[in-house]
């Protein structure tokens, strides 16, 4: 049996869920996978690092969470205040890395990733921000220490887009990507396409929890912005600054121009996109996130409410679409304990 040690940084939704995982799927671990993992420390803004070196109580810590008491309240824990100096002093096999994304310096948690890295910890992650930003340095900095850097929840959560990229599709030569890559953008978009209002639907999407009191970064284009920034690392091995991507949100999008595309046969989508502009290896990439009408044959223009969907163009298999979902507790969580799967099946 390999048995892991783990931490989490970031204990909202997400890493809430991966804890919720590992809790149910504890069996499933053991006898499918030959892996026992110890959830040794946990952190969150709020109530800083906290540590145990036998393990932590995960349903202990979820309920805590639930009810917004301090996770110090679990018994036996050693605490920090701050995590990066909490998990340096105490380090672990491997950190599920899920604070908030931050577009503009990736902190805290690019500073989180690479501590851990430098420390010979694998990480998985959540968090768009230090993938979006410096993915080629934190990947070279993964491999200098001979560690592993998964990122698979990054682009449409659980739903597994980078590693068919880079594992199922291993070998194939990719030449574009088209993908909705934000939920919320296709709710509105998809109840707009059945003659809603923008600003009822986004009101209707925040009463649902589907979008942010502050809904910026969804309908301006920079969630899908910072995806399309991990995709060019990964599947082009290109890093791109934020301001290479054209990016135009979806609050232009007209009820008129919404009806004209339906008579018209076709949806309008937020379209995240990226092409190479030439057939050689390091050819510059041409990166759109924008509102295109899409024909009713394109299997991005089906796609509707939260789900997202992926069109990669390869070389040996044309096209092969990805459809699921691009956010959520458990969703998410699945492409975090993916990753820890992988990770402790070559660690
Ligand atoms: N939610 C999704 O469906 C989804 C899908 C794909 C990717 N993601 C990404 O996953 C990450 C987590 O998302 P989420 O929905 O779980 O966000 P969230 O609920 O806001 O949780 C973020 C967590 O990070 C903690 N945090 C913030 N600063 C910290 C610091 N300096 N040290 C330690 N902890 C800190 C917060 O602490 P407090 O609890 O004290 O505020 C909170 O527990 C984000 O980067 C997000 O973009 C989310």
């Amino acid at each position: 049996m390999k048995h892991l040690r783990l931490s989490i940084l970031g204990f909202g939704v997400v890493g809430q869920g991966l804890a919720e995982l590992l809790v149910g799927k504890r069996t499933l671990l053991q006898q499918h996978f030959d892996l026992d993992v110890t959830l040794v420390s946990v952190a969150n803004a709020r109530h800083g690092f906290i540590y145990c070196e036998k393990g932590l109580d995960i349903p202990t810590l979820l309920a805590l969470a639930a009810q917004r008491q301090p996770l110090t309240n679990h018994p036996g824990v050693k605490h920090w205040a701050n995590a990066l100096e909490g998990l340096r002093a105490t380090g672990g096999h491997i950190l599920a890395e899920a604070t908030g994304t931050n577009l503009r310096d990736a902190e805290p948690g690019i500073s989180h990733i690479r501590a851990a890295l430098t420390q010979g910890m694998h990480v998985v992650t959540a968090n768009k921000g230090p993938l979006a930003l410096a993915a080629q340095e934190l990947l070279a900095l993964a491999l200098q220490h001979h560690v592993q850097l998964r990122m698979e929840a990054t682009v449409m959560a659980g739903t597994p887009v980078l590693s068919t990229l880079t594992e199922g599709m291993a070998g194939a030569r990719l030449r574009s990507v088209r993908g909705i890559l934000n939920g919320t953008t296709n709710y509105i978009l998809s109840a707009m396409a059945a003659g809603r209002d923008y600003a009822d639907v986004l009101a209707e999407a925040q009463a649902q929890g589907y979008a942010e009191a502050d809904p910026t970064a969804d309908v301006e284009g920079y969630d899908a912005l910072a995806k399309t920034l991990i995709l060019a690392a990964v599947g082009f091995g290109h890093t791109l600054k934020p301001e290479q991507v054209f990016r135009k949100g979806i609050t232009s999008v007209s009820r008129e121009q919404m009806r004209r595309a339906v008579d018209e046969g076709k949806r309008i989508k937020l379209v995240a996109s990226l092409q190479a502009v030439s057939d050689f290896g390091e050819s510059p990439l041409e990166a759109r996130v924008e509102p295109l009408a899409l024909p009713l044959s394109d299997p991005l223009a089906r796609v509707d409410g939260v789900l997202n969907a992926i069109t990669f163009q390869m070389d040996t298999l044309s096209e092969v679409t990805i459809i699921g979902p691009g956010a959520g507790r458990l969703q998410t969580g699945q492409g975090l304990l993916a990753d820890l799967i992988a990770v402790a099946k070559t660690a």
